[in-house]
């Protein structure tokens, strides 16, 4: 694990490496997503019906921890006067399985709602970007069609739109649709 500080921190954003610790201000992060939803159901980040269990959350938590361990995913941290206030995740495909599909990570992230428009997502998909040279060939991810801010970013990040995925989300009565991006990070020539 590598990642120390971004390029560009703006408005006071450091970037870290995840630690153990990190578990709690990154549970109440994604349970505020819940909150969030109830208010702007234009929020980016499909979540389940109802806020998963406590125990479901370790397990994630652990299992997430386990897979930077493990060199099957990276985690950039983004710190806002000691409070961790988002973070951008790539995770291989099939850890552990030896497939022909191992080269691709996929790609998430979530700033706090408090903290965002700030420059710390920009921060932490740069930070996770470059931890993934040489451990990734492939990075993808989706986004909600109507998420222009996010979709935004990523465009900025090289990452191209390759698809559509036709009514992915259903929130309450409407459906979004999701986009697929990707960005090819090094490997060789294609033959
Ligand atoms: C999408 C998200 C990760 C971006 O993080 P952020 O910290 O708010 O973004 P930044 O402040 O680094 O801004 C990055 C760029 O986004 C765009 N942006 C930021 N705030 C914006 C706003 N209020 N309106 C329009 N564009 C905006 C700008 O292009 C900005 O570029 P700039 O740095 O040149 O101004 C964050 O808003 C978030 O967590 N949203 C909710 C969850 C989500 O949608 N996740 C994405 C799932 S695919």
């Amino acid at each position: 694990m590598s990642s120390v500080a971004t390029d560009a921190p703006r408005g006071g954003v450091t970037v870290r490496e995840l630690r153990w610790s990190d578990f709690d201000p990154i549970r109440e992060m994604y349970l505020l997503l819940y909150e969030e939803r109830e208010t702007n159901p234009e929020i980016g980040i499909h979540l389940f019906h109802a806020r998963p269990s406590y125990a479901d959350e370790v397990a994630w938590f652990a299992n997430l921890y386990r897979a930077v361990l493990a060199g099957d995913a990276v985690v950039s941290v983004g710190v806002v006067d000691g409070v961790v206030v988002g973070h951008c995740t790539v995770r291989r495909i099939e850890p552990g399985v030896n497939s022909e599909t191992d080269h691709n990570g996929v790609l998430g992230i979530v700033v706090h709602r408090e903290y965002r428009s700030r420059g710390v997502g920009r921060a932490i998909l740069a930070d996770a970007l470059r931890q993934c040279e040489g451990r990734f060939e492939v990075v993808r991810l989706s986004v909600f069609a109507t998420n222009r801010r996010a979709r935004k970013l990523y465009e900025e990040f090289g990452f191209v739109h390759v698809g559509t995925f036709p009514r992915h989300v259903h929130r309450g009565d409407r459906y979004v649709d999701e986009e697929l991006m990707a960005k090819v990070l090094s490997g060789p020539p294609n033959r």
